[in-house]
């Protein structure tokens, strides 16, 4: 599977964005090498990030210069209590291991269970968790990976155990 999706990333001279008369061209790694490494994925940029991560493929610095020790928080929210699609589970823990909360917080999202107004339309133009999937992360063609949660598995108990993390259901 590795190779096939790895056939997809253009060479950099081919990629629109480089200049491919330019000698830096040469110099740089070309994405298939690079990223063909890791975990493959089936959409976005073909790379499973987080099981990347997880597996220690890729070992991203914390900071730039800071010396701030990270912020990490686990806990996952389960979204879309009410709507037909399955619930979105919203799992702090993928996105506290690259992003501070300052990126989300409270800019973005307030930091409180079911404060905010969202919406998948809204999500579509680019905003909420639409700033960041379908741009640099995976993109919202993935249904299933946020509409992730059977509405039967949350009625009783047994979402709790499936997710193994703490869930604060947001109230709506
Ligand atoms: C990046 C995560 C993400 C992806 C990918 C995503 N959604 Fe959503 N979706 C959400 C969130 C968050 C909400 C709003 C939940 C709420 O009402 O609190 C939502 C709401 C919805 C709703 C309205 C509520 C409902 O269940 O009826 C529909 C319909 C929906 N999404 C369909 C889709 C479809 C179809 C796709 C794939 C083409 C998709 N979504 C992909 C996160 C996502
Ligand atoms: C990628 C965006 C994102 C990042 C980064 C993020 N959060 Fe959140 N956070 C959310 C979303 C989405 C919710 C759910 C809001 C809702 O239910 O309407 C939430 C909810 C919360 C809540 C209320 C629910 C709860 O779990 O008690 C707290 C507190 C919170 N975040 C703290 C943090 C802290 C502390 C960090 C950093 C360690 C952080 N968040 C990083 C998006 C983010
Ligand atoms: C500030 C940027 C940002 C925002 C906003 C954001 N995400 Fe993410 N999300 C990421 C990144 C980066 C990753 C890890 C890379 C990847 O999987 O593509 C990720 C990964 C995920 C994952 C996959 C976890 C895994 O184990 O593979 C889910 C599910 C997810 N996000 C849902 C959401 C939902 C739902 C929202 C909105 C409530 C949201 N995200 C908002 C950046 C963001």
């Amino acid at each position: 599977m590795g190779n096939c999706v790895g056939a997809t990333w253009l060479p950099l001279e081919d990629d629109g964005v480089h200049d491919p008369l330019a000698p830096g061209v040469r110099l740089l790694q070309q994405p298939a090498e690079a990223l063909g490494r890791l975990t493959p994925d089936s959409a976005g940029n073909y790379v499973r990030w987080v099981e990347a991560l997880d597996k220690g493929e890729i070992k991203p610095r914390e900071a730039l210069r800071s010396k701030a020790a990270p912020r990490f928080r686990d806990d996952d929210i389960l979204l879309n209590l009410k709507g037909g699609m399955p619930i979105v589970r919203f799992p702090h823990r993928a996105h506290t291991l690259w992003l501070d909360c300052s990126n989300c917080h409270d800019h973005l999202f307030k930091a409180v269970a079911g404060a905010n107004k969202l919406s998948m339309f809204a999500i579509l133009q680019g905003e909420q968790c639409g700033v960041c999937h379908g741009a640099v992360s995976f993109p919202l063609t993935e249904c299933t990976r946020c509409h992730s949660v059977a509405r039967s598995a949350v009625n009783g108990k047994p979402a709790q155990a499936a997710q193994g993390g703490a869930l604060v259901p947001a109230a709506k």
